[in-house]
């Protein structure tokens, strides 16, 4: 029954991707608000928000969709399932045309929740090809989106055991000393490959194995990301593929928000890495 929801879920997702792609171009301007974390939004923002929710409301098993870029639950039916999503993830890209992407996460009790609440995570990739990446039973597949076409490519994605890259998000010196130290040793061991969205910038830690880190900044002591719609959603893919999530000192998916749009530090990748980065905070 789970797994007939989760793929009816990741179903309407594939299907919406081809159209929230397609309204990119035109939708590259300011919307003129702000969402529930402050951030200005832009026109893309909210229009993929509303393509999402108008197609999960058609998903039996959704009873409720809450995204990043509205304040509160949308009850959108009688499902016992939640469906949090950030419509957009690095929108901020849109204006320099690199990647963006959906991260959605499939919890089976209200939010704020637990890590361990998650049935499936997922997220869509608007590279120069849109794939699509989801993470449900321990298992994580990778689809190649057509318009209307879903082709799986990869049946079980794990993270490669010999890691080649990382991604370390904010201004350096608004970094603490302890993760500047850290990241002064992965620097020298390491290739830098950062886009700016953390979908892209995970995308590339699966395939190239490596660690992903939006850490606690000095003017921001709980990063930047968000703990319900981007940071539960990838540390769940991150660990099915058989790498490990951290907030610093647990995994990520330890963590209960208190408040729905709450933020985290964020350190995603291969276990030696997050190990040796839990011993340097
Ligand atoms: P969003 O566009 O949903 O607000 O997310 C942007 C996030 C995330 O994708 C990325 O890792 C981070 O912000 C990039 O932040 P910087 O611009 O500070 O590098
Ligand atoms: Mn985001
Ligand atoms: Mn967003």
């Amino acid at each position: 029954m789970a797994d007939q929801s989760v793929s009816q879920i990741f179903s309407a997702i594939a299907d919406t991707a081809p159209a929230v792609r397609a309204a990119l171009p035109g939708r590259r301007v300011e919307y003129g608000g702000e969402n529930p974390s402050g951030e200005s939004q832009l026109a893309a923002d909210v229009y993929a928000d509303s393509l999402f929710k108008d197609r999960l409301e058609q998903v039996d098993a959704v009873g409720t969709y809450f995204s990043e870029e509205e304040e509160s639950a949308v009850a959108v039916g009688d499902g016992s399932l939640t469906v949090a999503i950030d419509p957009l993830d690095g929108s901020s890209n849109l204006k320099s045309n690199n990647a963006l992407g959906t991260i959605v996460s499939v919890y089976d009790e209200p939010l704020p929740a637990s890590g361990d609440s998650l049935i499936a995570a997922g997220y869509v990739l608007y590279g120069p090809i849109t794939t699509m990446v989801v993470a449900h039973d321990g298992v994580v597949t990778e689809s190649v989106l057509t318009d209307g076409n879903q082709e799986v490519v990869k049946d079980d994605l794990t993270l490669p055991s010999e890691p080649t890259i990382y991604g370390f998000g904010g201004r350096i010196p608004d970094w603490t000393p302890e993760f500047t130290e850290y990241a002064r040793e992965i620097e020298s061991e390491f290739k830098l490959r950062y886009g700016g969205s953390m979908v892209g910038d995970v995308n590339q830690v699966l395939t190239y194995g490596g660690i992903f880190s939006y850490p606690a900044v000095k003017s921001a002591p709980d990063g930047k990301l968000r703990t319900q719609f981007e940071a539960h959603p990838m540390a769940y893919i991150v660990e099915a593929a058989g790498g490990k999530s951290s907030d610093g000192t647990q995994s990520i998916l330890d963590r209960t928000p208190t408040e729905v749009h709450e933020r985290t530090p964020v350190h995603l990748g291969n276990d030696e890495l997050i190990d040796r980065l839990e011993s340097s905070l």
